[in-house]
């Protein structure tokens, strides 16, 4: 079984990539929304809530464990595999080497919770790969909490975010990474406001291809899927079809059920 998990909604749009590549694998989302937002929390804390979580996935079964989670990644996925020999442990980094690559203004941003803004993974993974490549790194308080809130169509949030994109875009930015899992469900509300002047990058789909080659064909899983939250599992359901993501409901096998972690 593939576990994958996320301080909340966000890394459901790393499970539905892993859902596409892998049909027929038994699937468990743990969404961790007692203690969300991540991102305006300390190393510490999160470091304390990514060895639970990954201690429970493995002994719910899981042989690989998804951080859908960049902040949780930036923080405690090292502890994680120490502490975990006997699974795989994948994590999600910004997508700064694609973009800096396929960038033709040589000017990229990367959108990102505060806690990872100012991580050393980030900064890091920026001095590895930017090459020639200037890249702005802004942080975007609040918005996994509004995307939390499936206030998706709310025109205070559309003005919120053109705030935050249309100065990166007169800067001459034409890659904007979406660092954080949350993100990738703001697209709709991103891409016309960039259209023409910039491509979002998303690592979703090169996380999954990674899982892949982790974890192998499954044999013996029927494509299951479990849903598990340390608060208000029932919301896990209703977010799927709010998300665009109604066709992974066909694959949930029981009820949400709340996770004591
Ligand atoms: N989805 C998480 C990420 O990728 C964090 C959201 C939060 O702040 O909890 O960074």
């Amino acid at each position: 079984m593939i576990g994958v998990f996320d301080s909340g909604l966000g890394g459901l749009s790393v499970l539905a990539a892993i859902s596409r590549a892998l049909p027929g694998a038994d699937l468990l989302y743990l969404a961790d929304t007692a203690h969300l937002p991540y991102g305006a929390k300390s190393d510490d804390f999160i470091r304390g809530r990514v060895l639970a979580i990954g201690r429970h996935l493995a002994n719910c079964g899981c042989s690989t464990v998804v951080v859908a989670c960049n902040t949780a990644t930036a923080a405690a996925l090292r502890a994680l595999r120490e502490q975990n020999s006997e699974i795989a442990v994948v994590g999600v980094e910004p997508g700064v080497k694609p973009a800096a690559a396929s960038s033709l203004s040589r000017r990229i941003a990367v959108l990102a919770t505060e806690s990872t803004a100012k991580s050393a993974g980030l900064a890091r993974l920026i001095r590895d790969h930017r090459g020639e490549v200037a890249v702005h790194v802004e942080a975007c308080p609040g918005w996994a909490t509004r995307i939390e809130k499936l206030d998706l169509n709310d025109p205070a949030l559309a003005s919120e975010v053109s705030a935050k994109i249309l100065p990166l875009l007169e800067a001459g930015m034409d890659r904007l990474v979406l660092g954080c899992t949350h993100y990738s469900f703001l697209a709709p509300l991103l891409e016309p406001l960039i259209i023409g002047r910039a491509e979002l990058v998303d690592v979703a789909a090169a996380v999954a291809r990674q899982v892949v080659r982790l974890s192998g064909e499954s044999t013996g899983s029927d494509g299951s899927l479990k849903l598990l939250a340390t608060a208000k599992p029932e919301r896990l359901l209703a977010a799927l079809p709010a998300l665009g993501l109604g066709w992974l409901a066909a694959r949930v096998s029981a009820p949400a059920q709340l996770a004591d972690i």
